[in-house]
């Protein structure tokens, strides 16, 4: 079966997941993001990339960082942004995400950024555009529920790369809350597909998926064991709002053993580096000694986020 996301001669149609996406375009995004840092850091003001296009952010979750970089992004290229607020959207008198679609292409839409709570959701939308005839446009998962966050997982490996030049001596872990996250699974696939030889998860038993180990990971439970000798440290948030039942003693309990402190980053290699996605829980997953100390490059992955987002949406768009 044709993956979803490419065309038929194997070019980016959507990002909707970094699962089954060919180390080429990968490598291809990355690559393609270098240039767009000036932009992302104002030393060029503008691009005219996506000149007369429309992107429509259309964020069904909250969002500080993915929505406000991905408008920056599409801006930074000359595109005209329309964030539709969907508070005050007709979604609140049950439109379905469908008709909403169907409303927004009927307004010239070129593009849509699509965060929702349902796991999913923008694969449906890519398949109904394909089933309306409308392929020249494209979607962009911005985060589906547990499922996968994509270009997150592009901006921590363009983090990583920045640092670290190269993928094929690291050690990798992935600390937490894996059970809910669409980020760790977005990062274990780029780390894997781009040949990280070693990456491992750290948590407790009842926030780590049953059968993680067959994504290529080690697992381990003993945060200290598990960090040991490790190159990047890539902490996640406790995501409260998909747990069902008590699955933490509480979050101090969670603290002690799996909070990342200055005591257990001395386990890692001295010159390792410490990511998180945000938002930060400081004093649940990580101590602020931690997020502001010289390890951390929690701010640099915001900025890369944009120069990342500008090289997929103008990936997108042939340009
Ligand atoms: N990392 C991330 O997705 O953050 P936001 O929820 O603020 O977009």
């Amino acid at each position: 079966m044709r993956n979803p996301q490419l065309t038929r001669n194997g070019e980016l149609q959507h990002l909707l997941t970094i699962d089954g996406l060919p180390r080429e375009i990968l490598t291809a995004i990355l690559e393609a993001a270098t240039p767009f840092t000036v932009v992302a850091e104002r030393e060029v003001k503008k691009l005219p990339l996506l000149r007369g296009k429309s992107v429509f952010n259309l964020f069904f979750e909250n969002s500080t960082r993915t929505r406000t970089t991905f408008e920056i992004a599409a801006k930074r290229l000359s595109a005209d942004v329309i964030n539709l607020n969907i508070n005050t959207s007709s979604t609140s008198k049950g439109e379905t995400l469908l008709d909403t679609v169907d409303n927004l292409c009927a307004m010239q839409a070129d593009m849509f950024v699509v965060r929702h709570a349902s796991s999913g959701a923008p694969f449906l939308i890519a398949q109904h555009l394909a089933a309306m005839g409308l392929e020249h446009i494209h979607v962009i998962n911005a985060g589906d529920g547990r499922h996968a966050h994509p270009t997150q997982g592009l901006l921590d490996m363009y983090t990583i790369r920045h640092y670290k030049q190269r993928f094929d001596n690291l050690v990798v872990a992935i600390v937490g809350d894996l059970l809910h996250s669409r980020v760790a699974r977005s990062q274990i696939h780029a780390l894997t597909t781009l040949g990280v030889p070693e990456v491992r998860v750290i948590g407790p038993k009842t926030l780590l998926p049953a059968d993680i180990s067959q994504l290529g990971v080690r697992v381990f439970h003993d945060m200290r064991a598990g960090l040991k000798d490790v190159d990047v440290v890539m902490m996640l948030r406790l995501q409260n709002e998909r747990m069902k039942g008590a699955l933490l003693p509480s979050p101090q309990e969670f603290f002690k053993s799996y909070g990342l402190t200055a005591e257990k980053l001395h386990c890692a290699r001295p010159d390792a580096i410490v990511m998180h996605p945000g938002p930060m829980n400081r004093g649940v997953e990580i101590d602020s000694a931690v997020a502001d100390g010289p390890h951390a490059v929690i701010l640099p992955q915001v900025t890369f986020g944009i120069a990342v987002r500008m090289a997929v949406m103008s990936m997108l768009a042939g340009a």
